[in-house]
């Protein structure tokens, strides 16, 4: 069978060539940073890079390396006006007739590069609309706006997950060729969860809403909701919500009463928009206690917030413990 490549479904989709160059470029990328990844230990690139992000995080050395290929591979194309990342303080302004602001997180699930386990690259892709020089306020749009969003996850295989606003396909690295081949078009979350993903140690951190609706669930058949579920947590939102993506389930990173000017742990632009904007293409709900995360209009590019999202009607049964 002969399946599409990448660039293939590109050109078939209609998206504009700008914006194919922008996915492509990250594409290549992601297959450098993949290999990086492979030689581990061998390369002497694990363990810490003795250094701290503006999020108050010790960055790993592939915090740094992954985040250094990508600005350099974006900075290279004419189509992006300007980049934002979690490992950087400041927006990067890169070609002044760009079309397109770039806002990812080089590399998501941190805690786990040391122990050989899941982690992924998240981007984001916005209109530019302000003029130049490029600047923070240009990026602070809704995540509604974004024109593509998507991620790479490096597990057993290393596969790229986009939505371009027209569903989301999958993609699966073939080694041998290094080229991204279709392998799922029809990504789809059921309305229904089975299984829900959360930090549980952080149980008397959370609004008391949160406390009770985990604890309903964890009452499985006998509790108010007469139905077990499942459990879950990688440590990595891009693996967590691969899973959900791939058979349903329910994903929340809630707000935490120790840091409560932080709204929660995830980063609106590096995180939940672009992981919510699949999601709600993929027909789940991504919701914050208070509305829908795709409509908030960001205060700054590292804003934090609460994340409830996956399953349709389970989403909603959150929320609704918390009103
Ligand atoms: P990052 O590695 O990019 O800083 O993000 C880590 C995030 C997210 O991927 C994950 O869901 C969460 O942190 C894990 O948090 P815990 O350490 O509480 O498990
Ligand atoms: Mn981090
Ligand atoms: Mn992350
Ligand atoms: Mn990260």
């Amino acid at each position: 069978m002969s399946r599409s490549t990448l660039p293939e479904f590109l050109a078939q989709h209609h998206v504009t060539a700008d914006l194919q160059t922008v996915i492509l470029g990250l594409a290549e990328v992601s297959v450098t940073i993949s290999q990086a990844l492979a030689k581990g230990a061998l390369a002497g690139i694990l363990g810490a890079a003795g250094a701290e992000n503006v999020q108050g995080e010790d960055q790993k050395k592939l915090d740094v390396i992954a985040n250094d290929l990508i600005k350099d591979a974006l900075a290279k194309l004419p189509a992006v006006r300007g980049v934002a990342s979690e490992e950087e303080t400041d927006v990067l302004p890169c070609h002044t007739d760009g079309r397109y602001l770039v806002t990812f997180d080089p590399l998501d699930g941190s805690s786990n590069i040391d122990i050989n386990s899941m982690v992924g690259t998240i981007f984001s892709v916005l209109p530019h609309t302000g003029s130049a020089p490029v600047c923070e306020q240009d990026f602070l749009q809704p995540g509604r706006n974004q024109a593509a969003a998507g991620y790479v996850l490096y597990g057993p295989s290393v596969m790229l997950v986009l939505s371009t606003g027209n569903g989301v396909t999958m993609f699966t690295l073939d080694q041998d060729s290094n080229t991204y081949l279709l392998t799922d078009a029809e990504v789809s979350i059921p309305a229904d969860a089975k299984e829900f993903s959360i930090n549980m140690s952080n149980q008397r951190h959370w609004t008391a809403g949160m406390q009770s609706y985990i604890s309903d669930l964890i009452a499985g058949k006998d509790g108010p909701r007469s139905k077990d579920f499942n459990m879950r947590w990688v440590a990595a939102m891009v693996a967590d919500v691969h899973r959900i993506l791939c058979r349903g389930g329910l994903f929340t990173y809630p707000w935490d009463s120790r840091k409560p000017e932080q709204a929660g742990k995830l980063r609106l632009m590096y995180e939940a928009n672009p992981m919510g904007f699949l999601v709600e293409q993929a027909g789940g709900e991504v919701w914050t206690p208070e509305g829908k995360i795709l409509d908030i209009q960001p205060e700054h590019i590292h804003q934090r917030v609460p994340v409830i999202l996956g399953a349709a009607n389970e989403v909603k049964t959150c929320v609704d413990y918390h009103k």
